[in-house]
């Protein structure tokens, strides 16, 4: 019997995950002041295990609470209470789901008005035209601080263990910090953790290697890369086929494939040049030749609603597939697949010409959608951009100041 969206899928440590699909890591930008999991964020994850996904894998957790990619993110750190997390995994773990704990450090993509820390291989600034302003100034890291980004990144995982989730991703896409290593066009260091892909990809591996050695093998382990940042002399499809097959050595048990950074967000469909790729499931055709040759288990994610074109990525030799949008409007779309296989997943509609305006907008809409499930409000896919825009705005610079305040910043 050949398999599909609704098989189960046994992860190369033995694990097992009750069907193919998995919702994607969307920071929710919901935590408590304290940067701790809180009841909304139980209540969003209650509704996710309740409707049939076999994975979660958490919005991005920080390492590090003086570097986060928001104001009102998660951290989890050496001295942090692990009640509230634990509270977190039971929740999202009910109907035998399998949930991740997605763990990140954003290197140079830090807002300037947040403060803190903006550390990057190289201090090569962001380049996003006007909007460049918007980030702080990247300060090259000194050996010291890539071995304690190393600790951190270990520590994460193991506390994350200890409080029960079934294993980590490690966040390696979208241009944050271990995207910024393996990229040459923000690595330009001639040391060991620059220069050639193999030294580019040095941190990422000596992590994963950190990771598996300190948690075991039955702690399931996953790293999320871009097929491709889609900017010239960027961090390309080949070379990403070749740091999974670098990963391969640590038995990895998924490499989830993605694309894009704030700079090129391809990850909504639209790449540097605004050429536009198909418009559902867009990393299929990378994912599907780099699933070929792969000893690792793929996912690929980005625009998948329909269940034939889910059906598609599976029949092509991907293990899993990857939803964001479509889940946070439908938290039930895979009860509602097995019922209606012919069910299309709403998700925002817009058509701005302008890529990274229409990549907030639509990241501000799902984070409002998310805000109103974890409020126990129903789904609502046609929020007005621009109000929800400005909501955002408002919300953002409040939980900055929060922020700020509450780190003495
Ligand atoms: C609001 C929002 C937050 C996101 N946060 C994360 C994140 O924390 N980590 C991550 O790897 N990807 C993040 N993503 C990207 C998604 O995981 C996914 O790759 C992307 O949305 C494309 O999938 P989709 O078309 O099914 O939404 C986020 C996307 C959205 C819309």
């Amino acid at each position: 019997m050949t398999n599909n969206v609704f098989s189960p899928f046994t992860l190369p440590n033995g694990n097992q995950i009750k069907n193919r699909v998995a919702k994607a890591a969307m920071e929710e930008n919901m935590g408590s002041a304290e940067r701790l999991p809180n009841q909304a964020l139980f209540n969003l994850y209650k509704q996710w295990a309740d409707g049939g996904v076999g994975l979660l894998i958490t919005g991005n957790v920080m390492v590090d609470r003086f570097a986060m990619t928001g104001p009102g993110g998660i951290a989890l750190e050496r001295d942090t209470d692990l009640t509230l997390f634990k509270q977190w995994a039971k929740t999202a773990q009910a109907n035998d789901t399998k949930v991740w704990m997605q763990i990140n450090h954003p290197g140079r993509q830090v807002y300037k008005n947040m403060g803190g820390k903006v550390l990057a291989p190289s201090a090569v600034n962001m380049n996003m035209g006007k909007l460049s302003g918007m980030f702080g100034q990247p300060k090259a890291m000194s050996e010291a601080e890539i071995d304690d980004v190393i600790e951190r990144f270990v520590t994460t995982a193991t506390l994350a263990q200890q409080a029960g989730f079934d294993g980590v991703e490690v966040h390696a896409a979208h241009g944050y910090l271990l995207s910024q290593f393996l990229s040459p066009l923000t690595n330009k260091r001639t040391d060991k953790w620059g220069g050639s892909l193999e030294n580019r990809a040095r941190l990422l591996l000596t992590i994963v290697e950190k990771i598996r050695e300190k948690c075991g093998q039955q702690f399931d382990l996953a790293v999320k890369l871009n097929s491709a940042d889609f900017q010239r002399g960027g961090f390309d499809a080949k070379d990403a086929a070749q740091v999974v097959n670098m990963l391969a050595k640590y038995q990895l048990d998924m490499v989830e494939l993605s694309g894009g950074s704030y700079e090129s967000p391809a990850l909504q469909g639209r790449t540097a040049d605004d050429s536009t790729l198909s418009r559902e499931a867009y990393f299929l055709d990378f994912s599907a030749q780099i699933a070929k040759n792969s000893p690792v288990p793929i996912m690929t994610t980005g625009g998948i609603r329909r269940l034939p074109v889910a059906n598609k990525v599976i029949d092509s030799g991907i293990d899993m597939v990857g939803i964001g949008g479509a889940l946070s409007f439908t938290p039930n779309l895979v009860n509602v697949w097995q019922q209606r296989p012919e069910f299309v997943g709403p998700v925002p509609e817009i058509d701005w010409q302008h890529k990274t305006f229409r990549g907030l907008a639509i990241m501000a809409i799902v984070k409002r959608q998310l805000r109103r499930l974890g409020a126990g409000k129903s789904a609502k896919p046609a929020l007005n951009p621009y109000l929800t825009m400005l909501i955002d705005q408002v919300r953002q610079t409040k939980l900055t100041k929060r922020y700020r305040n509450q780190l003495k910043l």
